[in-house]
């Protein structure tokens, strides 16, 4: 029988967790967000807050349905509090070592029959899964930037996640107003494998000084209809990310399509992150200033 799922665990509330719990708590669910500690929950709570101040400004719901959802919304500090969720999700950044220590702690804490999964995009979530007792109930949830925009959600299924985990997971995903596709546990799963090898190539175009960074995103903004150009998209990913998910995957299948560009390196090196560090690519936050190569 399926699992009946009222309230949810997001441990991690940066950009991606933030943007999960808001999502399950627009769509009716209970949400206790972990972090760990005041200052980065108060960060969430401003980010939670301007990504709903927003949705308000633009009409999708009223300040009424923004106060209920915000109500459904918990904050702590404490894994312990996720001793009644019906499903965790995981978004802590992209280290082994603390995804590892955090699954074992929440198979101490969650019911035995709850749903233990992971927001990663460039792990393995078998490797993951193998530091609990329960490896059959964890399982890969990807949301994609922005996640209260973006439909898409990959379901990673490991070699022995159950069979009843996936579709409960599936069916949650479809009551958040996402689309699942079902992949198995490879690095970069379906977008991020096809996705990355274009911006790194993007960047390498950047960098050999093929065509300018507005030449470029405007190309495939107009020529082939994609929301934002490549380079425009690196910065909103971070590039941070972006390099640890071409590493992950060019360490993994040696493709050199995904072995990261050098530039990307010396911009994150140089503290040119994307957009959360103000500037990337481009500038957010001061006078624009082209990175030069
Ligand atoms: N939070 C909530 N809502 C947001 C938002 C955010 N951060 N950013 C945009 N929105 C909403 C806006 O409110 C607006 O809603 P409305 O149409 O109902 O008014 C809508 O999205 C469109 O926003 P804007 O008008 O401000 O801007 P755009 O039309 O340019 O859309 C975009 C912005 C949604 C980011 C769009 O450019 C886009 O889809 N870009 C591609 C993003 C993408 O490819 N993401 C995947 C990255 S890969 C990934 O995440 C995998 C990971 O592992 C790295």
């Amino acid at each position: 029988m399926a699992r009946e799922i009222h309230s949810v665990g997001v441990v991690g509330l940066g950009t991606m967790g933030a943007g999960i719990a808001e999502v399950a708590a627009r769509n009716g669910l209970t949400v206790v967000g972990v972090e760990v500690d005041d200052l980065c929950v108060a960060r969430a709570r401003e980010h939670i807050g301007n990504s709903t101040e927003r949705a308000v400004a633009g009409g999708k719901f009223d300040a009424g349905e923004r106060d209920a959802l915000l109500r459904r919304i918990t904050f702590t500090t404490d894994l312990r509090d996720l001793a009644d969720v019906d499903l965790v999700v995981e978004a802590i950044p992209e280290s082994l070592e603390l995804k590892a220590s955090v699954f074992t702690a929440l198979e101490q804490v969650c019911r035995p029959e709850v749903i233990l999964a992971s927001n990663t995009s460039s792990l393995s979530v078998t490797e993951i899964g193998v530091h609990t007792g329960r490896p059959g109930k964890v399982v890969g949830v990807h949301f994609f930037n922005p996640a209260p925009v973006q439909k898409l959600v990959e379901i990673v299924r490991t070699v022995v996640t159950e069979p009843d985990v996936v579709a409960d997971v599936e069916a949650f995903a479809r009551r958040l107003g996402k689309e699942p596709v079902v992949i198995g546990d490879r690095a970069g799963f379906i977008a991020n494998a096809l996705l990355f090898g274009y911006l790194n190539h993007a960047a390498s175009m950047y960098e050999s000084r093929y065509a300018s960074r507005e030449d470029l995103d405007a190309a495939m903004r107009f020529g082939c209809g994609y929301p934002m150009g490549p380079l425009a998209l690196l910065d909103l990913i971070g590039l941070d990310t972006a390099y640890e998910i071409l590493e992950t995957m060019y360490r993994q299948s040696r493709n050199r399509l995904h072995a990261p560009t050098p530039v990307l390196k010396q911009m994150i090196t140089a503290g040119l992150l994307g957009r959360k560090s103000g500037r990337g690519f481009y500038t957010y936050d001061g006078v624009d200033s082209p990175v030069v190569v």
